[in-house]
């Protein structure tokens, strides 16, 4: 099988495109999945100086890009890609593109939806809200995308302790660094065929039965829920 392709959309940093990078793009013999394309939310972002390293093509949406469908469909068909893998990227996907890529599009979310997300739940926003209302623990959850903030069907989700003493920015970085690892799990497990879309009436919940391939159109959720193996 030749390598899922994927496009990385990220409006910042790009840690977890560099997670993807790592992962797949350095990796020595027949990955399953290789960034093929790095589109940034805007110009002048660590993500796409990310994608230059690595040798990887970029284009930086212009503002009028970012709504227009055709030019996104434009550029994920000329490069052929199968996967829209959105890492930090902060608006809403063309719904005409969400609709072609619908069940090949997954978002990273440093909260355990279906809380602590939606719109305006970004970046540091989201852990403060996390601690504000007490709770527990957080985490990160990777979930297909859909026309919403956060909405679409969860895949994975890592849960991560919420510290008596943590801040914000303490509790992000333990949640960032799961994120990176979560992120590659699901992707490859995409790539296998062992996460495929499921059945839209099905409630969110998480299937733990086997992780065999999935009867073609059947789809079952994945839950990692820390080490593995
Ligand atoms: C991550 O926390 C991700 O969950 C959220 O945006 C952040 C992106 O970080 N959607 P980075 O650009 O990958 O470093």
């Amino acid at each position: 099988m030749p390598p899922l392709r994927i496009a990385v959309l990220a409006s910042g940093g790009g840690s977890n495109l560099q997670a993807l990078i790592d992962r797949f793009n350095a990796a020595a013999a027949e990955p399953v999945a290789r960034v093929e394309l790095v589109v940034g939310g805007r110009p002048g972002i660590g993500a796409l100086e990310r994608a230059a390293a690595a040798g990887i093509g970029s284009h930086a949406l212009q503002p009028r890009e970012a709504t227009d469908a055709g030019a996104w469909l434009d550029l994920l068909t000329q490069h052929r890609i199968d996967l829209v893998v959105l890492a930090g990227y902060l608006r809403l996907v063309p719904s005409a593109v969400v609709e072609t890529f619908r069940g090949r599009i997954i978002n990273v979310h440093p909260a355990l939806l279906p809380a602590f997300g939606g719109m305006g739940m970004y970046g540091m926003h989201v852990h403060r809200a996390v601690l504000a209302a007490g709770a527990r623990v957080s985490g990160a959850t990777v979930h297909l995308v859909d026309e919403r903030y956060d909405t679409g069907r969860i895949l994975a989700q890592w849960p991560v302790p919420v510290l008596p003493d943590d801040t914000a920015e303490r509790l992000a970085a333990r949640v960032l660094a799961v994120e990176h690892r979560l992120l590659p799990l699901v992707v490859e497990a995409l790539a296998r065929g062992e996460v495929v879309g499921p059945p839209a009436t099905d409630p969110v919940g998480f299937d733990l039965e086997s992780r065999a391939a999935p009867a073609e159109g059947h789809v079952r959720s994945l839950l990692v829920l820390g080490e593995r193996g």
